[in-house]
């Protein structure tokens, strides 16, 4: 494996995700088995995650996506959610599956569940690949988490600082001086 030069660490391997990822899919194909759902993902920290995930799921569903932005460029959050491209397909009366790189402070997912719940759609549930419970600002429990993170700042498969990193296949801390220089 190649580490990148401004990663500190590897937390999370490259094989460790692959087979977190198959457990999500196998807990998601039975608990939809006999439901139809969209997939949204939630652009752009979800594409490498969702892209893995979807194959592991052997049902019909529908794929769509949704980018919401409350972040700037830095590591903080902003609060405040604004939906900057919507999804195409309509949620009403449908199952929706939320896939998400990871739950930090909730703001994001709570802002995007009550906008599809008021839209009509069935159920809204939420699989993130990393929850940084530590961070939390509103109560919000993932339906499906695949690991736990410490309250580090974290890069790597869809996660990134300042747009960047998201291409990298493990996920990764930064070094301290690279986001301090920033
Ligand atoms: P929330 O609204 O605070 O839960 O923020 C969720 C979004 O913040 C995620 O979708 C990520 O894009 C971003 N985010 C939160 N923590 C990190 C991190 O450690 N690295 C990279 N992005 C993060
Ligand atoms: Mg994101």
């Amino acid at each position: 494996m190649i580490l990148h030069k401004d990663i500190d660490k590897v937390l999370i391997s490259q094989e460790e995700i692959e087979n977190i990822v198959n457990s999500l899919a196998k807990q998601i194909e039975k608990d939809y088995n006999d439901k139809e759902f969209i997939m949204v993902g939630l652009l752009k920290g979800s594409i490498p995650f969702m892209a893995d995930l979807m194959r592991h799921i052997h049902l019909d569903f529908f794929v769509d996506c949704i980018t919401a932005a409350s972040y700037g460029s830095g590591t903080e959050t902003s609060g405040t959610v604004r939906i900057v491209h919507d999804m195409t397909v309509s949620v009403k009366d449908k199952h929706v599956l939320i896939v998400e790189d990871i739950v930090d402070s909730g703001h994001t997912l709570s802002a995007v569940v009550n906008m599809l719940m008021e839209r009509g759609a069935k159920s809204v549930k939420i699989c993130t690949l990393c929850d940084k419970p530590a961070r939390r600002k509103v109560p919000l429990v993932p339906d499906y988490s695949g690991i736990e993170v410490p309250d580090a700042f974290i890069v790597g498969y869809g996660l990134d600082f300042a747009q960047k990193y998201r291409n990298l296949p493990y996920i990764g801390i930064l070094k301290p001086e690279v986001y301090e220089t920033t």
